[in-house]
């Protein structure tokens, strides 16, 4: 789909009611900031929330902040256990998101890092990515990819498994969004070409979404 920059939106557009229904159910008002061109679709939302409640995950990364971080911390908040830890690259973003977690009592659950884009050697190739110089040194049971934004570059989240896999916990799930776009079906085929652990399953949401689960290593 085509995106238009339009930095001010998220404050001032009413949420569409498809998102009602989930935010009805986890504890949500129809005042979250929501811009239907940028914000994760319905349906990838309530995969990543229906993950989290029935798996508990402990550490959550998140390549971009938003409506996404306000969920997956509500979620977490619901199930007394779960940190979100948000990279985001636009410090405007990194604010608005800020607030919003604010205004719903979430900072325990959900800490945006305000982490710029530099010039990162992946696999040969240099891509613009997140600094990860401030995100801890967890095990990250879940992790969800929905930027960096795809015009600055040609998979421009590809980065997202190389930088992270180490990291990622036995059992650990990552939930790509926008999967439908051949950008991200080409990201997908070169993660399973580097890391044939992984299984890769494809959810036909209105954007598509890729799951890709670590093997147990037991
Ligand atoms: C696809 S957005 C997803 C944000 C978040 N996951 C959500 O669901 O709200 C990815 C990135 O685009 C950037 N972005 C968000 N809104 C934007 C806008 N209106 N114009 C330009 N870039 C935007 C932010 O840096 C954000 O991290």
């Amino acid at each position: 789909m085509t995106r238009t920059t339009s930095p001010d939106a998220m404050t001032a557009l009413p949420v569409p009611d498809a998102y009602l229904p989930l935010l009805k159910r986890l504890g949500l008002d129809s005042s979250v900031r929501c811009d239907p061109d940028w914000s994760a679709a319905p349906d990838f939302l309530e995969l990543i929330a229906n993950h989290v409640l029935a798996a508990q995950p402990a550490t959550l990364v998140e390549c971009s902040s938003g409506l996404t971080t306000l969920v997956l911390a509500r979620c977490c908040e619901m199930n007394g256990i779960g940190q979100v830890f948000s990279l985001e690259n636009g410090a405007e973003y990194a604010d608005n998101t800020r607030t919003e977690i604010a205004r719903y009592g979430l900072e325990a659950r959900a800490t945006i890092i305000d982490a710029p884009l530099s010039t990162q050697m992946v696999n040969g190739t240099e891509f613009l990515w997140y600094e990860l110089g401030d995100l801890p040194e967890l095990r990250i049971d879940m992790l969800v990819i929905d930027g960096p934004p795809g015009f600055i570059q040609r998979h421009s989240r590809y980065p997202a498994v190389p930088r992270l896999f180490d990291r990622l916990a036995e059992g650990g799930v990552v939930f790509m969004d926008d999967a439908a776009r051949a950008d991200e079906r080409e990201i997908v085929g070169m993660w399973l070409a580097r890391f044939p652990a992984l299984q890769h399953e494809y959810i036909d949401t209105e954007r598509g979404c890729s799951i890709l689960r670590t093997q147990h290593r037991d």
